[in-house]
């Protein structure tokens, strides 16, 4: 029997996280605690809430009195932990925020589990959810692998970089058994169209301008959401104890050419003269600090555990238009409020 916490569940990549898990392990018991924060939103995960297994709580990883009590009432022996401030320009205006959700909202949890485990850390598990932002940035050549020192730019980076060590420390230090992956880009169905696809499917779709930072020259490795959530599965399961997993899609794209792409995909979709949507691409301030390129080699869980991304980049980005074009409602909630007020300051 499994009883697991998965912080940030309401988000994009928690959600798909919690409905793989309720779904596959009907005996598990799923508890998902989620702040909702402007990215955490209830209604991704509106076809599983009435599982038996699973059981949403609202409230903050910061609150030590609440999560020491979920670990009494619920006897957790493993941890799924994806709660974060996720955006890189966000952390930019707001750095403080990163700092004590990311680290110390990590620590919280740390330290919960092993107070709660300390004497009986056998059948445990603590497993971090992070990003290959923290190595850095690559020139044209180059790729990130477990054992790339690492290097974060932005504020975001940086908390997610200190969460890690953290976590490692606890391992170190405490013998706390631990797993850490840490994942490129992800992209699909749920996404706040704060991140660049969804914002630009949205912009498009509304026949507004596509801010495209500096001249789109950065690159990033995206992969499919569900395949991430699949190696979190793999890697929950039968990852080593205290061991790093690089999660990637072998998928390597220019923001110019990814956004190119995505136009041709929009058109065809929107029955729009081909050619329409590229005229709205618009190349704006970039952003500070801004990291060059991710590149990530995934060899170690492709190899070891087995693990593979399931789908073409192409195929994948139909599927993503498709679920923003069908779920209007969905998207038309999380733009309305005070989305306004963060993309009027962000690209005024
Ligand atoms: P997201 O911003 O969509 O979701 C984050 C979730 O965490 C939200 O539901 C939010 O309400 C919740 N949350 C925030 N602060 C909280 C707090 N103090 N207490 C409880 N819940 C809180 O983020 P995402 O894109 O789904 O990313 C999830 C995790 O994966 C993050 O740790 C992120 O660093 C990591 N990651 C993301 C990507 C990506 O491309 N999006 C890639 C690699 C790793
Ligand atoms: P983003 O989706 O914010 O993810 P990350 O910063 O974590 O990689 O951005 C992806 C890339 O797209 C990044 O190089 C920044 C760029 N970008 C733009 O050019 N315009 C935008 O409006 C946004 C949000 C991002």
């Amino acid at each position: 029997m499994q009883s697991i916490l998965i912080t940030g569940g309401a988000g994009f990549i928690g959600s798909h996280v919690v409905r793989l898990f309720v779904t596959k392990y009907p005996d598990y018991k799923i508890v998902n605690l989620d702040k909702l924060t402007y990215a955490g939103n209830l209604q991704n995960l509106s076809d599983i809430e009435n599982q038996p297994n699973y059981k949403f709580v609202k409230g903050d990883i910061l609150d030590k009195e609440l999560i020491l009590n979920l670990f009494k009432e619920n006897n957790f022996n493993g941890v799924i932990h994806l709660a974060a401030e996720s955006h890189v320009d966000r952390s930019i205006t707001n750095p403080l925020e990163f700092a004590e959700t990311n680290i110390l909202g990590t620590m919280i949890l740390l330290n919960t589990a092993k107070e709660f485990w300390k004497n009986d850390f056998s059948n445990k598990r603590f497993y971090h959810i992070s990003t290959d932002e923290v190595y850095g940035s690559l020139g044209k050549d180059g790729i990130f692998t477990e054992s790339t020192p690492y290097s974060p730019h932005s504020p975001y980076s940086a908390s997610k970089a200190s969460s890690d060590h953290f976590v490692r420390a606890y391992h170190d230090t405490y013998g706390l058994p631990i797993v850490i992956s840490n994942c490129s880009n992800n992209y699909g169905a749920n996404q706040f169209p704060e991140k660049l696809i969804p914002l630009a499917i949205n912009n498009i779709k509304n026949s507004r301008t596509i801010p495209i930072y500096g001249k789109g020259e950065n690159v990033r490795d995206w992969l499919f959401v569900q395949d991430h959530a699949a190696a979190i599965d793999t890697i929950f399961h039968n990852g080593k104890n205290g061991e790093t997993y690089n999660i990637g899609g072998n998928n390597e794209w220019t923001n110019i050419d990814l956004i190119r792409l995505l136009c041709k995909i929009m058109d065809k979709k929107l029955e729009r003269e081909a050619g329409t949507s590229e005229k709205l691409i618009t190349f704006v301030k970039d952003r500070a600090g801004h990291d060059l390129r991710y590149a990530i080699d995934s060899s170690k869980l492709q190899n070891e555990l087995n693990w593979k991304p399931s789908l073409q980049f192409e195929e994948g980005l139909e599927k993503t238009v498709d679920w923003y074009l069908t779920n209007e409602k969905w998207l038309n909630n999380v733009v309305s409020g005070d989305y306004k007020n963060y993309y009027q300051k962000q690209y005024s």
